[in-house]
């Protein structure tokens, strides 16, 4: 079995009397592309919040490469989370700055690299993402899809060991979602990064996962193989697979 790189441990989190988490397992292996998926609101965010640190669990623990992210100090948290480029549902790009000044951001900020390395640095994230020709534009005057891949070229500017991507191909065309998807494989082979997605676009689970858990009334129904989820006889896993209305899952 290959090495853990993410472990979560029974992870309970509650906002005033609303349990979203109520301990949930998982681990997520060295290089695989793993999908946590489930309806919106069923703690997807909040999940990939608890292991970015940015929120604390009421109980349990998240492991990165073995060590707790919850018992660090501030400046092993800093350390750990130079290991993880974070995708933000909304790109989150800098409007005054220009897309190479938004790629080159973290690498100026925490790194000490000469004006030449980051140079380089950024134009291979660029080139990496399908987009050496607009590094001097500002992100208002590139496409939805353009602003999309300049977010994920900064996400790996510090060539991170963990990519997480918060619903990459939600509100995208078909044929964007397809290329971030193509995006995520290539990132994925190239860079050897461990990758986690966040996403309800059945789809791109089926074109893309390595394995998927699902998350369903603060537990995690079923984690397995993409083929696990088209087979499985479960009418909360089939309806969700299906997307139909009809089923036990409850709409709002
Ligand atoms: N900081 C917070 N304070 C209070 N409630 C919160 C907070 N963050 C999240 N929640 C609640 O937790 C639940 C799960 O939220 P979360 O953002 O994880 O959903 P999600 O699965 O990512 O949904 P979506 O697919 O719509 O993005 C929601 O009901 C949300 O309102
Ligand atoms: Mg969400």
């Amino acid at each position: 079995m290959s090495e853990v790189a993410v472990s979560i441990r029974g992870l309970k989190k509650s906002f005033g009397t609303r349990t979203i988490l109520d301990g949930i397992d998982l681990d997520i292996y060295r290089g695989e592309i793993m999908y946590i998926i489930g309806k919106s609101g069923s703690g997807k965010s909040v999940t990939l919040k608890h292991i970015t640190a940015l929120l604390r669990p009421d109980e349990g623990e998240v492991r990165i490469h073995g060590k707790n992210i919850f018992e660090m100090d501030d400046k092993e948290l800093i350390e750990v989370r130079k290991k993880m480029g974070v995708l933000f549902q909304m790109a989150a790009l800098f409007d005054s700055l220009t897309v190479f000044e938004n790629v080159a951001f973290l690498l100026r900020r925490f790194t000490k690299d000469d004006e030449d390395t980051i140079t380089k640095k950024v134009r291979e994230r660029l080139r990496l993402v399908g987009l050496s020709h607009v590094e001097h534009l500002k992100p208002a005057d590139l496409s939805g899809g353009m602003q999309k891949r300049v977010g994920l070229a900064r996400a790996i500017a510090l060539n991170p060991e963990i990519v997480l991507y918060d619903e990459p191909t939600t509100g995208v065309d078909p044929i964007l979602a397809a290329a971030v998807d193509d995006l995520i494989l290539k990132l994925n082979h190239e860079l050897g990064v461990t990758s986690i997605v966040i996403s309800h676009d059945m789809e791109s689970v089926f074109r893309v996962a390595d394995r998927v858990a699902m998350l369903y009334d603060g537990q995690f129904r079923l984690i397995g193989t993409p083929d696990d989820f088209r087979n499985s006889q479960d009418p909360v896993i089939r309806q969700f697979v299906e997307g139909s209305a009809k089923g036990p899952i409850p709409i709002l």
